[in-house]
């Protein structure tokens, strides 16, 4: 919101006291004066008046977690055991998914409280790379690579997929490595060859690489990957 607007919502100010007190050099955002009423601030500002403290504004927090199969990609579910689980209550509070899994997939899962950076990497002219091992129920054949590379045509969405890199890993495993994430994309792309995909993992998304974070575990990100993270998704 503005800070004016903020400004004006606090007890005692009126629209005019606003005016004057940024006119007078007397707020702050972030360590900084500001004395521009139209200046966006959100629940991340540091806002202070006369050196106290309106609001000392939230942490932004970016965690990667290593989602194990059975739990699903949710912030909360009346039955089963979701993502947030896996982290101490004191760490889950306002922390969303960026980037949904399968309840049965497995992998490299972002939580995030930044509302921004995750519609950043998840929007769809994002074509931040992401990249899964998948083990199939048939025989992978050399020519799903052409197809996948082409694009499918999904008739629900009416849209026909972003070329995808297929890596044949062996007969029946494979690395597929997409730069869009439709509902059930890879399950899907297997499907139009009538091939079951019995094991779905995500190893990687943009250059953040999963590693040997073990199942089940999580870690913020530096600075640095979330940077990258977001350099990637504007490509
Ligand atoms: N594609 C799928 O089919 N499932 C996932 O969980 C992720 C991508």
């Amino acid at each position: 919101m503005r800070l004016d607007r903020f400004l004006a919502k606090r007890p005692h100010l009126g629209r005019k006291d606003v005016r004057r007190l940024l006119l007078q050099g007397r707020v702050q955002v972030d360590g900084e004066t500001v004395t521009e009423g139209l200046t966006e601030v959100d629940g991340f500002s540091r806002i202070c008046l006369d050196g106290d403290t309106l609001q000392a504004g939230n942490v932004r927090r970016y965690l990667m977690l290593h989602k194990p199969a059975g739990c699903v990609s949710a912030t909360t579910d009346p039955q089963h055991r979701t993502v947030l689980d896996l982290l101490p209550e004191a760490e889950r509070d306002g922390l969303h998914i960026a980037g949904r899994l399968d309840g049965n997939t497995t992998g490299l899962l972002l939580l995030t409280n930044d509302g921004q950076w995750s519609r950043q990497l998840t929007l769809p002219d994002s074509h931040l790379p992401k990249t899964y091992y998948v083990e199939t129920a048939e025989p992978i054949g050399a020519h799903y690579a052409a197809t996948f590379a082409r694009g499918l045509y999904f008739a629900f969405e009416n849209i026909t997929t972003r070329p995808a890199q297929l890596e044949i890993l062996g007969s029946h495993c494979a690395r597929l490595t997409l730069t869009e994430g439709r509902y059930h994309q890879v399950k899907r792309m297997f499907g139009h060859f009538r091939n079951a995909v019995v094991r779905l993992h995500r190893e990687q998304i943009g250059p953040l690489v999963l590693g040997d974070l073990p199942l089940g575990a999580y870690r913020a990100l530096s600075g640095a990957e979330v940077a990258g993270m977001r350099a990637g998704a504007a490509g």
